[in-house]
């Protein structure tokens, strides 16, 4: 992506339960990319209200996300941590975007069809807009990348319709202007907006129910024992893992032999995204081994992985004025950026400003 700065974007919704899926598709890889990139991470309160508004534990939840993402190994001065609802500019470019937005684009949402269940007269008008509110999220500060597990792989493409749409609408405003950046086209147009590039990958970019290999693992399931959370002791983790759904078979010796066996591949592809490797080393180890053996090495890996963070999430949120300022810190400079972005977004939709 050519003019655009090199920034990161990413969300997680405090919704409680915050769990392996979350871990491994998204958090752990933001961690990595702090490395390489400027990074922002963000608590999505506003996100959390749509599926249900009264949510008594948001505030816990909020926090219980942010000790994730600090236990986890995010470094909160050198990239911003904030929770949105302290950042008005998300909910105000939301308000343009879903003016941008079709309503025919949302009604094609399949997480917006998933959640919204057979009663979609009776869902939130929020819930509905979701997708233009993530959107706003990422453009307010004009993101050029955003790692998520597979699951939002829609929710970014219709990211890229909204930026798309907004820099055609407004052409002649933003050819005008000198923080425009060339599109590369024929046309010889300019972008406000960059086409973000979703960064979705590795072994576990989609985590599936401990339960059912044909549902994903999610914070919803009624059942516990579908899920691991960051949370989870030893105890329970082992338990979870030896209760977990497979197949008579042994383990194939290569990744040919997982098709058709959707638990074993993802408990192959837990074991390699925590051991840092993929699934080809991991059956390198492990091909022609009874999952009694897999499984026992597996609880393992996840208590050594997983119990530091439970254990530093545990004391960071003994200590919620700490976790409360280094929120009020990251928003403070996510504002600068995202006013910066809304007083060019009012200049290009022509509301006037005193
Ligand atoms: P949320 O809170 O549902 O999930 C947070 C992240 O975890 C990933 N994830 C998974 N990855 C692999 N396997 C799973 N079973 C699994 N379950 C969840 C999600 O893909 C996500 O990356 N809409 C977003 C929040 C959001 C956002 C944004 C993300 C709001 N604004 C802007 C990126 C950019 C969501 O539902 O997250």
């Amino acid at each position: 992506m050519t003019g655009f700065r090199e920034l990161v974007f990413s969300g997680v919704q405090p919704t409680g339960n915050l769990h392996l899926g979350n871990y491994l598709g998204a958090i752990t890889r933001f961690v990595a990319l702090q490395e390489r990139y400027d990074c922002i991470y963000c608590v999505v309160d506003l996100h959390a209200i749509t599926a249900e508004l009264h949510q008594p534990d948001l505030p816990s939840q909020t926090r219980e996300v942010t000790a994730a993402f600090l236990a986890s190994g995010i470094d909160p001065r050198r990239n911003i941590v904030f929770n949105q609802s302290q950042v008005s500019g998300h909910a105000e470019l939301a308000w343009i975007f879903n003016c941008v937005a079709r309503i025919g684009w949302m009604n094609r949402m399949t997480q917006f069809k998933d959640k919204a269940g057979k009663d979609r007269e009776n869902a939130s008008l929020g819930l509905l807009a979701y997708p233009s509110l993530m959107a706003a999220d990422i453009l307010l500060y004009r993101a050029t990348h955003v790692p998520v597990g597979e699951d939002q792989k829609q929710h970014l493409e219709l990211t890229r319709d909204i930026a798309q749409k907004f820099n055609n609408d407004f052409q002649p405003a933003i050819a005008a202007r000198a923080d425009s950046v060339p599109a590369g086209d024929e046309a010889g147009s300019r972008q406000f907006f960059p086409l973000t590039e979703p960064l979705i990958g590795g072994p576990a970019a989609r985590v599936m129910s401990l339960r059912d290999g044909s549902k994903k693992m999610s914070k919803s399931d009624p059942s516990d024992f579908s899920r691991i959370n960051l949370t989870d002791d030893r105890d329970a983790i082992a338990g979870k893992i030896r209760k977990a759904k497979t197949d008579p078979e042994p383990l194939p010796s290569e990744e040919a032999g997982l098709a058709g066996r959707p638990e074993a591949d993802n408990l192959v592809g837990i074991y390699a995204a925590l051991a840092g490797t993929d699934k080809a080393a991991v059956l390198g180890d492990f091909g022609g081994a009874q999952f009694s053996a897999f499984k026992a090495a597996l609880v393992d890996l996840a208590v050594d992985v997983l119990g530091p963070i439970g254990a530093e999430m545990n004391r960071l949120q003994a200590d919620p004025g700490h976790i409360d300022a280094v929120l009020a810190d990251g928003a403070g400079r996510a504002r600068a950026i995202a006013d910066e972005t809304m007083r060019a977004v009012k200049d290009i939709v022509g509301m006037v400003r005193s």
